[in-house]
């Protein structure tokens, strides 16, 4: 009777490489207990080499197979390029966070986007009745962001970047409504900017955070920061010390997990306070 009721059980997984400090396990574990779903999720660690094997594996799709799972650092892209069926949002970013198998067809999403806006819907109803948003960083987590942003219909999506041409790349990959600058020009891109979004390290590798002056933003701008280890960052209590609204960037962790728990164990997750306690635990315990 034991082999019948384990094989009910429904898997899925987070992996990385490495994976230890993740996050997700506690999320889903939570979710799955709040439900009562008989489901487990796993972290597992796989090395770019050994990662086209794992996937491989997956669409065989045996009984005790996981039926899907994310992926993470260095992952995202590869798991896009193995993947059968990837949606529109991952075609665009080249890079899936969020995988699952049917019919032997490995089929990923990219739910970042999908976190960071439901993260700011949740903290700051109404941030969306803007014109103009600032994106600061060009890199891998920017993209989704200026994907998410793009979607809601935001008018401008102005993207600066320490290295140019990354954000130019931006500017040219998600369309008329994204426009490119240098970092230096900052503070004069900001004028009347309803949302100002750091996707950068700024201030987080040991280094002093630039002193940044956010009175150019429009007077009910809203703050937020991708980052959420620590919380704060630098630059969110910078904008909170200048009198600004923030969101922390850990609800935008909690929210991408939603769609894909969705999808393997059939049931649409709320994000609530106890989840949110659990996590910044976590994050006091391990950093
Ligand atoms: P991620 O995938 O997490 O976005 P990434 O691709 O390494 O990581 O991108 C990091 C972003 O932070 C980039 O926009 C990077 O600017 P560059 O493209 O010029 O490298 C930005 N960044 C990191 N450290 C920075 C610093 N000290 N000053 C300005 N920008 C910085």
């Amino acid at each position: 009777m034991a082999d019948s009721r384990e094989t009910l059980t429904i898997n899925a997984f987070v992996a990385g490489y490495p994976i230890k400090h993740s996050r997700s396990p506690i999320i889903h574990s939570y979710w799955l207990k709040k439900f009562g779903i008989d489901g487990a999720y796993r972290a597992v660690e796989i090395s770019p080499e050994d990662f086209p094997d794992f996937i491989a594996q997956l669409k065989q799709g045996k009984a005790d197979m996981p039926v899907g799972g994310n992926v993470t650092i260095p992952h995202k892209e590869v798991a896009y390029r193995l993947a059968d069926r990837p949606d529109a949002l991952a075609e665009e970013l080249g890079a899936a966070n969020t995988i699952w198998v049917e019919e032997g067809r490995v089929h990923a999403t990219n739910t970042d986007g999908y976190g960071f806006v439901a993260n700011l819907d949740e903290r700051h109803p109404g941030w969306d009745k803007i014109d103009r948003a600032v994106v600061l960083g060009a890199g891998g987590a920017s993209r989704a962001v200026i994907q998410s942003l793009r979607d809601r219909g935001i008018g401008e999506i102005h993207v600066l970047n320490r290295t140019v041409e990354r954000a130019r790349e931006l500017a040219d990959r998600f369309g008329s409504r994204v426009f490119s600058h240098p970092q230096a020009a900052l503070h004069e891109i900001m004028g009347g900017a309803g949302l100002f979004v750091n996707t950068t390290s700024l201030g987080m590798d040991g280094t002093e955070a630039p002193e940044l002056d956010f009175s150019p933003l429009a007077a009910d701008a809203v703050v937020t920061d991708i980052v959420y280890v620590p919380l704060k960052t630098p630059i969110l209590k910078m904008a909170e010390q200048q009198g600004m609204a923030t969101v922390d960037g850990l609800g935008m962790l909690l929210h991408q997990a939603r769609p894909g728990f969705k999808r393997w164990f059939g049931e649409m997750p709320e994000v609530d306070e106890t989840l949110r306690s659990l996590i910044i635990e976590d994050m006091e315990k391990h950093g």
